[in-house]
């Protein structure tokens, strides 16, 4: 696996690679590797010829209360592991690369980004979409790879495929979770031994709704009710959202169909997580 941390020297690459008519694809993360990344890697691996993974904390996207200083890091573990899972190249750009100063132009996906985590984090898709679409630009992949377990962010970034014209395909991963159901994140290091304990009632919030919805309840209502009152019985769960929506406008739903999806927001501590399940699976 080849380390880049320049721009430049990416590009030329690339270049060199588009000219062997090599089918790129690209893994954009933050590092700090779980298994949830991996399996975007392994899939990556299937669909093309060339695996780019980016490995960049993004400052843009978090607000300056939030946790960019302590986000855990870890190059020297994450470079064993992309190469074990057959990455080509690893791009780890500095943020004087990514960022030089002056910086005055982002790239927003407008509604979208106002909803679920865009209501307490309001500058965060818009962080996200800019870097995303700068690393298009940059890395020029022609498949790109995301982790269902951000719905929204999936959502968002095909849209803005959509929206300008990128000409990349998005591939959605599933969302990977330990034993007991919850959701592989980075994040999830920062949760205390009883905190972790009782984050799995999240997915067993999200598997009772889907279950209640296979049953034949429609109800979007009844549903959400339903999900918020099990994460409410563990005592350290602060709920900030518990919605059912539509994966294409992410509006609320009154009533559950295909492409229908319980998403989640809670904290457990000063922890925030998110998790997400279709209760209706497209057809
Ligand atoms: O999902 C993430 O890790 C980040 O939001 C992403 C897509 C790498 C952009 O910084």
């Amino acid at each position: 696996v080849k380390i880049i941390k320049k721009i430049e020297v990416i590009k030329e690459e690339i270049s060199l690679l588009k000219n062997q008519k090599e089918v790129i694809g690209l893994v954009p993360t933050m590092g700090y590797f779980h298994e949830g990344h991996l399996s975007l890697i392994d899939i990556a691996r299937k669909h093309t010829d060339i695996v780019v993974v980016s490995i960049f904390v993004n400052p843009t996207q978090f607000a300056p209360e939030e946790d960019f200083d302590r986000y855990p890091r870890d190059i020297v573990r994450d470079e064993k592991l992309a190469k074990e899972h057959g990455t080509d190249i690893i791009f780890y750009p500095e943020i004087s690369e990514m960022y030089p100063q002056p910086f005055y132009t982002y790239v927003t996906t407008e509604k979208l980004s106002k909803v679920l985590c865009g209501r307490t984090r309001k500058t965060h898709f818009r962080g996200v979409t800019t870097v995303v679409a700068k690393l298009f630009n940059i890395v020029q992949p022609d498949i790109a790879f995301f982790g269902q377990k951000d719905a929204q962010q999936s959502v968002i970034i095909k849209r803005m495929v959509k929206d300008l014209n990128f000409p990349i395909d998005v591939i959605v991963g599933p969302t990977i979770r330990e034993k007991d159901g919850l959701a592989r994140s980075s994040r999830n290091i920062y949760l205390s031994p009883e905190e972790r304990s009782q984050a799995s009632i999240i997915y067993k919030a999200l598997t009772k709704a889907k279950k209640e919805v296979e049953k034949g309840n429609r109800n979007a209502e009844e549903i959400s009710k339903l999900a918020y009152q099990i994460i409410n019985s563990a005592p350290l769960a602060q709920i900030e959202y518990v919605e059912i929506i539509d994966d294409t406008n992410l509006k609320p739903v009154k009533i559950i169909k295909a492409g229908t999806f319980l998403a989640i927001a809670v904290f457990f501590g000063k922890t925030r997580l998110i998790d997400n399940i279709y209760l209706m699976k497209k057809k």
